[in-house]
């Protein structure tokens, strides 16, 4: 986290706090859901399909939407604490050539992401629940099952999310992730400071997941920190429109 985005910061942790003092246990707001600004109204509002059948006996409703990922009482202005166990792999990555430096294993915020999203992981299954929670759960079931019903041939509620579930095995066709961006290394790129500047975050150096994503909006679907609109992000790093056209599934 840099300096330039301290205030940014700040001021995300005061609305998300706002909201979620606001929204309490309140579910999701359906006129905006899922496309708000806040939690509740998002796809990371877990509570909103465990209180729709049939996924209510998948996931178990904790009656507040920030405790799926951080703990009951991290608030306060602190950085929350994580409420879930983290995943191990072992991650099959990117393979292509590279000429910046990449972790040999996923690090920072993309484990955190990835303790839901490669499906190792129940996704009701947090390390402390709320005091006001009692009756059945955790199910613990992980994201692959949601991809059963939710799928390209048969999309359950009209939601497609084959593409949700990254296989540890096998994200060579993932945009790659845990790399030190380092424009000198690569002349195809902008600077660091011109990505930090578009509202890109590159966590302790890194492109990471949420370098792009903002877990807790989708202002901009889905979960990107700006616009993409004709690929307009990838130039923010690539000076010239990459081989891919996606950031994922290649
Ligand atoms: C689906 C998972 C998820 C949910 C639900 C969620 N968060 Fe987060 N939150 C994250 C992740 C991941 C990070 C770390 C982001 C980073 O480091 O870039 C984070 C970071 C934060 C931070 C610190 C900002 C930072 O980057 O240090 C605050 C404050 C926060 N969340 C508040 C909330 C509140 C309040 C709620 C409920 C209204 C909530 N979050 C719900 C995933 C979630
Ligand atoms: C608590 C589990 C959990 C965590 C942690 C989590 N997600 Fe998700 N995410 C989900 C689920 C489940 C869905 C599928 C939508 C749904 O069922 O609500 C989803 C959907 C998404 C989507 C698709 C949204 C859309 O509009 O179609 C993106 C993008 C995403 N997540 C990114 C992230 C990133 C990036 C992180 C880490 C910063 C993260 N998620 C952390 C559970 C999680
Ligand atoms: C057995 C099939 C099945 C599985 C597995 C399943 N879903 Fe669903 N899902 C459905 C159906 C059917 C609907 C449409 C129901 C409706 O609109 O009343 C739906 C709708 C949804 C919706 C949209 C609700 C709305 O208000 O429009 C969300 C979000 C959702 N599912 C999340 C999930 C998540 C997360 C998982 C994984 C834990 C999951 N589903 C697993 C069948 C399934
Ligand atoms: C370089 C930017 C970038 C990085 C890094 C990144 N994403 Fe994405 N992600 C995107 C964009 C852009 C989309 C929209 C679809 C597309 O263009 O591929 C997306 C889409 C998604 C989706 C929805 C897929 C779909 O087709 O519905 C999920 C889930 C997701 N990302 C999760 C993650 C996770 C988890 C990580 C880290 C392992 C990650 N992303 C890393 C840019 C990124
Ligand atoms: C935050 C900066 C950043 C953003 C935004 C970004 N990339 Fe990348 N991308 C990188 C870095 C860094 C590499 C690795 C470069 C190297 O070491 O050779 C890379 C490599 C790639 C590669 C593999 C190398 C190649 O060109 O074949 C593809 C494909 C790619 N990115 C696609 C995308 C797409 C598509 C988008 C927009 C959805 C995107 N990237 C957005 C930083 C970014």
């Amino acid at each position: 986290m840099t300096e330039v985005f301290v205030p940014v910061l700040r001021a995300v942790v005061i609305v998300l706090i706002a909201a979620a003092v606001l929204v309490g246990f309140v579910t999701a707001v359906r006129a905006e859901w899922p496309t708000g600004s806040t939690v509740p109204e998002t796809f990371h509002n877990l509570t909103h399909p465990a209180q729709i059948s049939p996924m209510s006996g998948m996931i178990t409703n904790y009656g507040q939407v920030c405790v799926y990922c951080h703990a009951p009482h991290g608030g306060g202005g602190e950085r929350p604490l994580w409420n879930r166990r983290l995943p191990s792999g072992p991650y099959r990555m990117y393979e292509g050539p590279l000429d910046m430096i990449a972790d040999a294993q996923p690090t920072g915020v993309s484990r955190l992401c990835l303790s839901c999203h490669d499906g190792t992981i129940g996704l009701d299954d947090v390390q402390v629940a709320p005091v006001t929670h009692s009756g059945p759960g955790p199910h613990r079931e992980t994201i692959e099952r949601c991809t059963g019903c939710h799928n390209g041939g048969n999309p359950a509620g009209g939601l497609n999310w084959e593409h949700v579930w990254f296989r540890p095995d096998d994200m060579r066709k993932q945009h790659p992730i845990s790399i030190t961006y380092d424009a000198s290394r690569d002349a195809g790129f902008q600077p660091a400071s011109a990505v930090q500047a578009a509202g890109l975050v590159l966590e302790n150096g890194k492109v990471q997941c949420a370098t792009c994503h903002e877990p807790h909006s989708e202002r901009y679907r889905p979960f990107l920190r700006i616009p993409n609109t004709n690929r307009s992000l990838c130039l923010v790093c690539h000076r010239t429109q990459p081989s891919q056209s996606t950031a994922h599934f290649w």
